[in-house]
């Protein structure tokens, strides 16, 4: 996801596709989805998330892809791996995953120019209820976002529903990073926040393209980046989880590019 700081400075028009642009997009995306879904056996107490990234990075070589996050931004891995309190950008290391851990991985993949960006969250073994009920929320979260994407909405709408929900639900939406238009560019406008006012913000046209990926807390929204200048973790060290998708407006709503060909968008979780 995008840095809020950083997107501010982005001045870009809003990209309006064609229909080659959403065979380009739905090609990226099912294989970022397969990339996912090849993990999800993996993802176990005891899983070392390097080699995880390692699998990743070999799955989309394989198939002639590019892995985006690869040197962007001096970043040197193919997916962001971010266990419990880390809200995003986790960076794949020695860390062993272990019993009760919840774990976002998020990969984006280009093929053919087009990115697929998407992330879930695994549950490792057995899952204390409370994290179980963070994940359904922050799912909970990206479907209500989503609910709002049709012509003629704006990008506040989303941000606003997503908002309602989760602090409905006494969890709180990081503010400090948000969702980006994409297509041959990785982070582009529009930005999407995964809060805000109903009514603000750009009109949704058929044939644009952006991920929303709300990051949702246990605890309060505040995030802090540590020394690496890449992980950002919840300053009161709550969990926090997130889910994304890349998907396009279209006439009458919307296509998800990133759709689980396994059904593994939500992994099945044990326990709670
Ligand atoms: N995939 C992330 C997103 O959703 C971006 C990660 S950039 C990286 O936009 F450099 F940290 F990998
Ligand atoms: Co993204
Ligand atoms: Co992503």
């Amino acid at each position: 996801m995008t840095d809020v700081l950083d997107a501010e400075h982005r001045t870009g028009q809003i990209r309006i596709h064609d229909a080659a642009g959403f065979e380009g997009m739905r090609v990226a995306g099912k294989l970022a989805a397969e990339c996912l879904d090849l993990l999800t056996p993996h993802v176990v107490p005891g899983a070392v998330t390097e080699k995880l990234d390692d699998m990743a990075r070999e799955f989309i070589l394989d198939h002639g892809a590019i892995p985006a996050c690869l040197f962007y931004r001096g970043y040197g891995k193919t997916t962001c791996i971010s266990p419990n309190h880390i809200v995003c950008h986790g960076i794949p290391g020695e860390r062993v995953l272990r019993e009760g851990d919840i774990v976002n991985i998020d990969v984006t993949v280009i093929v053919d120019g087009w990115h697929g960006d998407t992330s879930r969250m695994y549950g490792v073994g057995e899952i204390a209820p409370r994290a179980k009920r963070l994940i359904d929320v922050t799912y909970e979260s990206i479907q209500r976002g989503l609910d709002q994407v049709k012509p003629g909405n704006r990008t506040g709408d989303i941000g606003y529903a997503i908002q309602q929900y989760v602090e409905s639900m006494r969890c709180s939406v990081v503010r400090d990073f948000c969702g980006h238009g994409l297509g041959k560019v990785f982070h582009d406008a529009p930005n999407i926040l995964h809060f805000g006012q109903k009514g603000t913000g750009e009109v949704l046209q058929p044939g644009m393209f952006f991920t929303i990926e709300p990051m949702v807390n246990l605890g309060k929204h505040s995030v802090k980046l540590l020394s690496d200048g890449w992980t950002a973790v919840t300053r009161d060290k709550s969990l926090s989880a997130q889910c994304e998708h890349s998907i396009g407006v279209t006439e009458t709503g919307y296509e998800i590019f990133t759709g689980s060909p396994a059904g593994l968008f939500k992994p099945p979780v044990q326990g709670a």
